[in-house]
């Protein structure tokens, strides 16, 4: 076993690092008050290769590992993590589905451009659809329904909490074929949105990643082509299942970026504060949380690292992306709050980002499968 990255690794680390603080940082604060969508980084994201970073070159990607995808997630969440889930989802639930499960003219037309992240000079990333009203956690209770009539599949129903709802040009969507079957009666479709009969709701108003672009999307008779389905008849819900447990190392991996973000700025801050004649830091009750905060993220960062090194090298990795994304963004909701605490007063303005990062740590809690779904997964794989 070695703990060593590659060259490779640490540059993207590196070049994530320095985009985060040059093009997320400066106005962070306002795009959260403003609940204003980072389109302008999530397209420079895209010029540098990161909205499709895992894909193979012949598709449009920039072939890197899991690893170096864990890192990227890292230093971009730790700024901005509004900026980051749009990466997330293009990547691991949009590319990494359609390239796996995809066939190859749905590549040739979907996913090439999506992994690039433009197309004719625009930004073109993907959302997924299968979060409902009533079908969250109990994911295999949909209600959208895709009638097969003949040439094409006719969809009807609502989507809820859909990530790049609005920038988002295509759509992969589950819904219900057929209720008899239950989960083998639902079905992924590759849906552009500007197909006729797509609604696209209102920007949610949300506790934390406020710049993300989060609708609910309603389709009325929505003509979807016989060919935009995604593998066999009934594949839909392993398709999901699959889809999200690589989609679970990434929002780990933002967990993980949130906590460390907040746990520097609880560093800096308390060497330069002083408090009773000296720095905070210098005081135990400080430097006991800060221990504490090192330690927790050390174990996050090793959870979404073993994830992503069992997904690189063909393993099973449902078990070890839900125990990540669980301990990374549980990690997450401590780290924020005690930085805030550690903080005092200022950590409870906006001007010092640690209130920030403690809102954006709440959802990696519940978005991509809860902690409750996580520890289901966790607990159905470790008595089998
Ligand atoms: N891989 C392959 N197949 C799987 C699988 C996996 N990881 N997990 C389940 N399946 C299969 C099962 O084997 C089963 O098939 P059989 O009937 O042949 O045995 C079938 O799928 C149904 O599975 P379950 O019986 O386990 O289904 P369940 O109703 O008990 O639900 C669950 C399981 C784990 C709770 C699942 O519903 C789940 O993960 N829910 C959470 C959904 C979720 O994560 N939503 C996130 C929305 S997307 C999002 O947030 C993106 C964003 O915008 C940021």
């Amino acid at each position: 076993m070695q703990f060593q990255f590659t060259e490779e690794q640490l540059m993207i680390r590196d070049a994530a690092r320095d985009f985060a603080q040059n093009e997320c940082l400066p106005g962070v604060i306002e795009r959260d008050e403003k609940q204003q969508f980072p389109g302008e980084q999530v397209a420079k994201l895209a010029e540098l290769g990161f909205m499709g970073m895992m894909v193979k070159p012949e598709y449009g990607g920039a072939g890197m590992d899991t690893i170096s995808y864990v890192l990227a997630m890292e230093e971009l969440s730790k700024i901005d993590a509004s900026v980051s889930v749009s990466m997330s989802v293009n990547n691991s639930l949009v590319c990494w589905g359609l390239e796996e499960f995809g066939n190859k003219e749905q590549k040739e037309k979907y996913l090439t451009p999506l992994a690039r992240g433009r197309k004719d000079g625009k930004l073109h990333i993907g959302a997924f659809l299968l979060s409902e009203p009533e079908a969250g956690s109990d994911a295999t209770s949909q209600h959208t329904t895709a009638e097969d009539k003949g040439d094409y599949y006719l969809l009807n129903g609502t989507k809820n909490w859909i990530t790049n709802g609005n920038s988002a040009s295509v759509y992969l969507v589950m819904a219900q074929t057929d209720i008899t079957k239950g989960s083998k009666g639902i079905n992924t479709f590759i849906v552009e949105k500007n197909t006729p009969g797509i609604t696209v709701g209102a920007k949610e108003n949300k506790l934390g990643i406020r710049g993300s672009d989060t609708h609910s999307i309603m389709f009325q008779d929505v003509k979807v082509p016989k060919e935009n389905r995604i593998g066999p008849d009934g594949f839909g819900f392993t398709f999901a299942m699959k889809t999200l447990a690589g989609g679970r190392i990434g929002i780990a991996a933002q967990a993980l970026g949130i906590a460390s973000g907040a746990y520097e700025r609880a560093v800096d801050y308390a060497k330069q504060r002083k408090a009773f004649g000296k720095e905070i830091a210098q005081h135990q009750a400080i430097q006991f949380k800060l221990a504490d905060m090192a330690t927790r993220i050390e174990a996050a960062r090793l959870l979404c690292l073993r994830a992503a090194w069992e997904k690189d090298n063909h393993l099973d990795y449902t078990l070890s992306s839900s125990m990540a994304k669980v301990y990374a963004s549980e990690t997450a909701m401590w780290v924020t709050t005690e930085a805030v605490q550690v903080h005092g007063g200022y950590g409870y303005v906006k001007e010092y980002h640690v209130e920030r990062l403690m809102r954006d740590a709440k959802i990696t809690q519940i978005y991509e499968g809860t902690s409750e779904v996580q520890r289901i997964v966790i607990g159905r794989g470790i008595l089998k």
